[in-house]
């Protein structure tokens, strides 16, 4: 089987931790868009580990991880995660190929990102890891990828500072380079998990324009980003938060409100531990915003969703979510493309009874306290869209699953 696992939010969603817990049953785990600009956490029990550019399947000693042809790679963001891995006792020899289609970050597109952004009448928040000017080197056909590197031709015509940056990582890179599409295709067999960066409301197309990355983080991007048609992919899985955060500027209809909801906004930082794995950066909270994630459902096909931080609502006495905008007096209930409209949107909420007890990792659903079924229920009602996994804590093993997507 294969299975996309996407963000369904702003990024953060807890990919990563989703990923790593189902790659347990996959043999091959492929990134398929973005590059450092990413953070992904895992947490086993003591043990915590940030990965930026490498799937999360690495954690196991037998999975084969892949950074797919939408990537962008830096190189030394690339060899500095695996020496921290291998470091760690994690072996990563052999295990990490990348597509030979992915393209290679260079240190001056780093350098342009952070100018660019800093100089523009209202900044973007990047990352500043050279991820837009790389997507954007792609698209006027200059960029650089790694089948490049095996042809003295093509390096020639690089600039030299270019070349010599690039000259102490070439042998290594080559060695991990792979046709995936050919690979694939002789593991068909395999069990194989599409792992997503970012999330819907940051993918190029279908995000908050031009407050979004430069990848395609959608599920089609997954397509693409992994060399397969999308007829190939068996299921789509949406990870979001039961709240919605944002890093960076742009538009967030349901954020706190800083006047009145500032304990709030302090109170779900703190339980979530909300700040920026690749930046630090506190990332801005909100109510979980209904009308954005059944947007999410429909532009990605989520077949089921993945609902993480439940927790952190626990000793809550009210919950809220928002479920249609208030623009300009009219109600409106699904997520519009402009900026505009966006920024102008108010939150209509509605309010949920909290359960106000701690979450037992080993509960089953059917323990779960009412109040959180309902919370639950509500959003799958809403969505149109099953719960599937739910998580109720940073650790691998705080999930509960109501159905394994590995069963058909
Ligand atoms: P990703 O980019 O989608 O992989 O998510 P990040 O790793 O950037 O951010 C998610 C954060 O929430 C990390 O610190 C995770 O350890 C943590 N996390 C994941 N799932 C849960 C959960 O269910 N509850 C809590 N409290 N934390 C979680
Ligand atoms: P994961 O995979 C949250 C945000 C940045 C900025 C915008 C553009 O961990 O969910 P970029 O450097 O990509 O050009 O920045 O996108 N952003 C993320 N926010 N999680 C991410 O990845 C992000 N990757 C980029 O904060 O607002
Ligand atoms: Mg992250």
């Amino acid at each position: 089987m294969k299975i996309v696992v996407i963000g369904a939010q702003w990024g953060d969603e807890g990919k990563g931790k989703i990923v790593d817990y189902l790659a347990n049953e996959a043999q091959i785990i492929v990134r398929y868009s973005g590059g450092a600009n990413a953070g992904h956490t895992i947490v086993i029990g003591n043990e915590e580990y940030a990965l930026h550019l490498i799937p999360s399947g690495i954690l196991y000693p037998d999975k084969i991880v892949i950074l797919g042809a939408g990537m962008v790679i830096d190189p030394v963001a690339l060899f500095s995660e695996i020496k921290m891995l291998d470091d760690r006792g994690i072996d990563t020899g052999g295990r990490v190929l990348i597509s030979d289609r992915a393209h290679l970050v260079l240190p001056r597109y780093i350098q342009i990102d952070k100018e660019r952004d800093l100089a523009r009448k209202k900044p973007i928040g990047t990352t500043g890891r050279g991820i837009g000017i790389t997507y954007s080197m792609k698209s006027e056909r200059e960029g650089i990828r790694l089948a490049d590197l095996s042809w003295t031709e093509k390096l020639e015509e690089l600039e030299s500072a270019d070349r010599d940056f690039l000259a102490p990582y070439t042998e290594r890179l080559k060695a991990m380079s792979v046709d995936l599409s050919s690979y694939l295709v002789h593991h068909r067999n395999s069990q194989v998990l599409f792992e997503g960066a970012q999330g819907t409301l940051l993918d190029l197309d279908l995000g908050t324009y031009p407050y979004v990355s430069s990848g395609m983080s959608s599920a089609a991007g997954a397509a693409i980003g992994g060399c397969v048609g999308p007829r190939a992919l068996d299921k789509v899985l949406g990870v979001f938060k039961a709240y919605s955060t944002r890093v960076g500027n742009g538009p967030f209809p349901s954020e706190f409100d800083h006047d009145s909801e500032d304990e709030l906004c302090r109170f779900v930082r703190d339980m979530g531990r909300e700040y920026g794995v690749t930046t630090g950066r506190p990332r801005r909270c909100g109510y979980l915003d209904l009308v954005a994630l059944r947007y999410a459902c429909l532009t990605n096909s989520i077949d089921s969703l993945v609902m993480t931080h439940l927790d952190v609502y626990n000793s809550l006495e009210e919950i809220k979510a928002c479920v249609a905008y208030r623009i300009n007096g009219s109600m409106v209930e699904t997520f519009p493309a402009s900026i505009e409209a966006l920024n102008k949107a108010e939150p209509v909420l509605r309010s949920f009874p909290g359960w106000k007890k701690p979450l037992d990792t080993s509960l089953v659903y059917e323990e779960f306290p009412v109040h959180a079924m309902e919370y639950i229920e509500f959003i799958e009602r809403f969505c149109e869209t099953p719960i599937h996994i739910v998580s109720v804590g940073y650790d691998r093993k705080a999930t509960i699953i109501r159905k394994s997507p590995w069963t058909k």
